[in-house]
């Protein structure tokens, strides 16, 4: 992978903190090509950016080409990425409906490497249902997409609009620039966390899942180039940018948003610890204490994964397995019962493994009868190693 990062900036009042994307990137080694729309030129002064990046900056279509490079051509190609920071609801609707009219639109139509808006406008107009729907039209044609923060906005309104952090965003481009993209093009949905089953308005059944794990290998199939859905029950964990993320509560939750996606994607990883039991009767009014024991009555949650086995068609499905007991036979009969093609076993006694931790320690089983057993290592490292598991089963 090449070191150029293409810059666009738009015309918005975050231009300013397009300097400040610009020095970073310079900063983490990468050759910054900037190229301004007329509108952002109203709102920084091109000579900023040529300081900063150390070259000129690309506005005009028509100049006439330096040599026989043409510069929409020759900088769309040398791109490792095109990041468009800040990123207006016009760039996002005109590249949505294919129109290339000028220097930056027309290098985003020339090139082959990822391009990921880093949007930032007004809460309406980012609210807006047209400009929504290009942007879920645009993240299904595979461009990315840093979701801006929420806060205070230059027009004095409140909400989300606000560019996101430059150091966040260079982060995330780092991630998506070093690793390797060998799950381009495939639809993941991954689930994590725990699920809330209520048993009166103020108190539910739950377990001790933090995310760590589902979070961590949305987090690794996404920079290897994946389109993910997270489906996750509450956490503590911030979604991930370029992720479609889908809050849930109780397993019955996540059960319907599972079989929705479920048709969509191309492998399908379950790291949630679902409940597999939900108060038969959920209290309208708080559940009062009275003199003896309380006696609940659980009802039995539908095995999601259970049923995915039985809808799947072409998808590779993997499960997780938490055990205290027997990790070997458990798992196998879940990979089995629930016809999986590959299961993660994770004994949770194993100190460093497990829930709530940072650290994994597992054993995969595979469909074929293969057995792979990993160190303790980080939840991160781990779900590189799992894709990797996944990409010798379908490569
Ligand atoms: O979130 P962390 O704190 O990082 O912790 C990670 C983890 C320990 C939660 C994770 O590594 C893990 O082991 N997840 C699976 C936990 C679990 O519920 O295992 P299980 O053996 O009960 O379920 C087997 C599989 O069936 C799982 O893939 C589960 O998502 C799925 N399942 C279970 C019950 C149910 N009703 N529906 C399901 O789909």
């Amino acid at each position: 992978m090449g070191r150029t990062v293409v810059l666009g900036i738009t015309g918005g009042i975050a231009a300013y903190k397009g300097a400040e994307i610009c020095r970073l990137l310079v900063k983490s080694g990468y050759k910054v090509r900037v190229i301004m729309t007329r509108a952002a030129t109203s709102f920084v002064n091109p000579l900023t950016f040529e300081t900063l990046s150390g070259g000129p900056v690309g506005m005009e279509m028509f100049k006439r080409p330096e040599g026989w490079e043409i510069q929409h051509i020759s900088w769309a190609q040398e791109a490792s990425c095109l990041l468009v920071a800040p990123a207006t609801a016009n760039i996002i609707g005109k590249t949505a409906c294919g129109i290339a009219d000028d220097l930056l639109s027309t290098t985003i139509m020339a090139t082959p490497a990822p391009v990921v808006f880093a949007p930032a406008m007004n809460v309406e107009m980012y609210n807006n249902k047209i400009v929504q729907e290009n942007m879920i039209r645009l993240k299904k044609l595979g461009f990315w997409f840093i979701e801006p923060d929420s806060g205070f906005l230059a027009c004095g309104d409140q909400g989300r609009g606000r560019l996101a952090e430059p150091q966040a965003i260079v982060d995330f481009l780092l991630q998506v620039l070093e690793k390797k993209r060998d799950f381009a093009g495939q639809v993941f949905m991954i689930t994590a966390g725990p699920t809330r089953e209520p048993l009166d308005p103020i108190r539910y059944i739950g377990n001790y899942s933090s995310g760590k794990m589902g979070f961590a290998l949305a987090e690794a199939a996404r920079d290897r180039g994946a389109e993910v859905v997270l489906v996750s029950g509450p956490t503590e964990l911030k979604p991930p940018q370029g992720i479609q993320f889908f809050p849930i509560r109780t397993s019955l939750e996540m059960r319907e948003v599972v079989l929705k996606q479920f048709p969509m994607s191309d492998i399908v990883i379950k790291a949630a610890a679902v409940a597999d039991y939900r108060p038969e009767e959920v209290s309208e009014q708080k559940i009062k204490k009275t003199q003896g024991n309380l006696v609940l009555k659980l009802k039995k949650n539908p095995d999601i994964l259970g049923e995915l086995g039985k809808l799947k068609k072409e998808q590779l499905l993997i499960g997780f397995a938490a055990e205290t007991e027997e990790l070997r036979d458990n798992a196998l009969k879940k990979l089995k019962n629930k016809n999986l093609d590959m299961i993660v076993a994770n004994d949770i006694t194993l100190p460093g493994a497990g829930f709530e931790v940072d650290t994994n320690q597992v054993k995969v089983f595979k469909r074929s009868g293969e057995v792979i057993e990993f160190p303790l290592m980080t939840k991160g490292d781990l779900a590189d190693k799992i894709l990797d598991e996944i990409k010798k089963i379908r490569p």
